[in-house]
This record gives structure tokens, sequence and C-alpha cells, in this order.
């Protein structure tokens, strides 16, 4: 049997972080620029059961029965093989490669789930749809945010804009006007679980303000998606800046994300945010039409550690 593969795109979040945690829509599209793959080798000579697990960019190399039950990696692969019943799966080897960096609002832990799922199951002649794809990796991402809200395997998954209430089917949103993000990263990495946890604190110490600022969120993701659906491009920056000061009030941003923001804006953005959970990770701004480099410039001359330009389409 051959090497099989998949692989699976990191995201960005547009508008709603957060407090889609708590209901809200939020709205993210799949960045096909950056990309995890899982690259499964059967191993004839190995006794089945047997697999075997590398990951270069985690330094792991370990066998699957040998990691800890919580280990996102070993996570997906038991998840594959309960939901399709299979105690002992022919011998194999699993290597996990991604570009996606790591605990910075990209997706990289549902697009590794996403990409394990897919090839464990296409391996074992059983590869699930994407519904179940997406289930699954929910589960794992469980590990990697405490109470995910699900958007990330939405998106990862079904590698398409969607437009996300938790607990609620999907809705894809159709990109009227194809338009250029520029993605910024401060190259601190946060993981989603803490500041989720913080929002959570926060949220349950005094319920109203924080309902108020999570119901302002959700306004916003609503009147995107009608401008995204209309084409009207423009008018999604103030938008983003607004989503940006909101999360500000939650205490996600952090002064590093706020300047590469500024830098953003000052460069002739036409709206910035910080996107995903915050405190380190990145930053998304829109440009306006042949603009998108002179921002990348400007987000490098203040700071970011890696900066490319994407069109959402
Ligand atoms: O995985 P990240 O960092 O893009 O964050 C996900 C977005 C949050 O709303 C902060 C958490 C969630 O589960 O939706």
């Amino acid at each position: 049997m051959p090497a099989l593969s998949s692989s699976a795109p990191g995201k960005v979040i547009l508008f709603g972080e957060h407090a889609v945690v708590y209901g809200q829509p939020a709205i993210a599209v799949p960045i096909t620029e950056v990309a995890a793959k899982a690259i499964i080798t059967p191993d004839p000579v190995a006794t089945s059961g047997a697999i075997h697990i590398t990951a270069p960019l985690i330094n792991l190399d370990a066998n699957y029965t040998d990691l800890p039950n919580e280990d996102p990696i070993a996570a997906a692969i038991r998840a594959t093989l309960t939901a399709l019943n299979v105690d002992q799966p022919p011998a194999f080897k699993l290597r996990v490669t991604s570009t996606i960096p790591v605990a910075s609002g990209l997706g990289s832990g549902a697009a590794v789930s996403v990409a394990i799922i897919r090839a464990v199951s296409a391996f074992l002649g059983n590869p699930l749809p994407d519904q179940d794809v997406s289930a699954l990796a929910f589960e794992v991402e469980k590990l990697h945010h405490g109470t995910p809200s699900g958007i990330d395997n939405t998106v990862i998954t079904y590698n398409a804009a969607v437009y996300y209430i938790k607990g609620k089917p999907i809705e894809k949103i159709h990109i009227a006007k194809p338009f250029g993000l520029v993605i910024a990263d401060t190259g601190i990495s946060t993981p989603t679980k803490e500041t989720v946890a913080d929002v959570r604190r926060l949220w349950e110490s005094d319920p109203d303000p924080y309902n108020k600022i999570f119901d302002s969120i959700g306004k916003l993701a609503v009147a995107a998606r009608s401008t995204i659906e209309e084409g009207n491009n423009v008018a999604l920056g103030p938008l983003m800046n607004e989503n940006h000061e909101l999360l500000q009030k939650l205490d996600v941003s952090s002064p590093d994300l706020d300047k590469l923001v500024l830098a953003a804006r000052e460069a002739g953005a036409l709206g910035a945010k910080l996107s995903g959970g915050g405190r380190g990770g990145n930053i998304i701004a829109l440009a306006a039409e042949g603009h998108a480099d002179e921002i990348k410039t400007a987000v490098e001359a203040a700071g970011a550690r890696n900066a490319f330009i994407t069109t959402v389409k």
C-alpha cells in the first residue's frame, strides 16, 4: 500500500472571536497559504496495531501507546479509531508536518486534527464525511481550548468562509468580491485556553457588562456578513476596528497586538484587529486594492515576526 496524505488549511477569524463561545455569531475564513499535513505509511514489518508518530515541529518521535491520553495527536488518532470501531489497525507510521504557527490564532491545532482524522480514516478504507471529521476534531479541540466554540474545526474541515453560531448547522458565506488581508504575527504564542479562561473569569465576576460586549461583537458579525455578501468590502474596515476595540475591553489584546494594528492602519489599512484568542498571535488588516505590500512592510517595520498577504475569495 502506498503512502497516503491529507492536508488542512489554517484559518483566521474575521469577526466574533470570544463572543462566539457565548453563543454569538462569528465569521472565519480558511487560509490556504499555510497548512498542516498528515502522511501515513504502512509498516508491514511491525505488529498489527503498532503506530509510530513523528512530528518534527514539536520534536515528537514516539509510539502511540506511549503518549498520554491528553496528547492532541494521540487523541485525534484515538477518536478516529473509536469512530470506526477499529481496535487493531494495520501497523502504520504517521508523520505530521505544519507551516501554521502554533498557538497564534491561525487554527494550527484544528488543522492538525483534521489532517490526521482524514488520513487515518482513509488509511483504514473508510474516509469519514466532513460532518464526522469536524465533530471528531471538535472533541480534540477541547484539549486545546477547554470550552471551544467549534469555529476552528468547522472552517478548517469545510475549507470555506463560514458564518458560525455554536451548536448550529454550518452556514457558508458567499464572498461577493475578493479582498486582500495582511496577516501579521507578533511572534508571541499564547494558548487560547488561557485567554478563553480569563474572559470567562471576567464574565463570571460581572456578567452584565460582558454580555453587552459579546452582544455588540455579535452585531458586528451580523453586519459584516451582509457587507461581505454585498461586496461592500470598504465598509468592513470600520467594523474590524470596532471589533478590535471590543476585544481590548475583554482584555485579550496586548501592547504588541495594538502596535501592529496601529501600524497597519497608519499604513492605510481600511481596518485592523487581532484575530483568534489574542494576547499574542496574529493581527489581520484589510488592505485597499493595491496597498497590501505597503501594509506588510509597515507591520514588519513595527516588529511583526512574520507577515504575509492573502486574498479572501
Ligand atoms: O484558536 P484561536 O486562537 O483562533 O481562537 C479561537 C477563537 C475563540 O473564540 C477565542 C475560541 C473559540 O473556541 O471560539
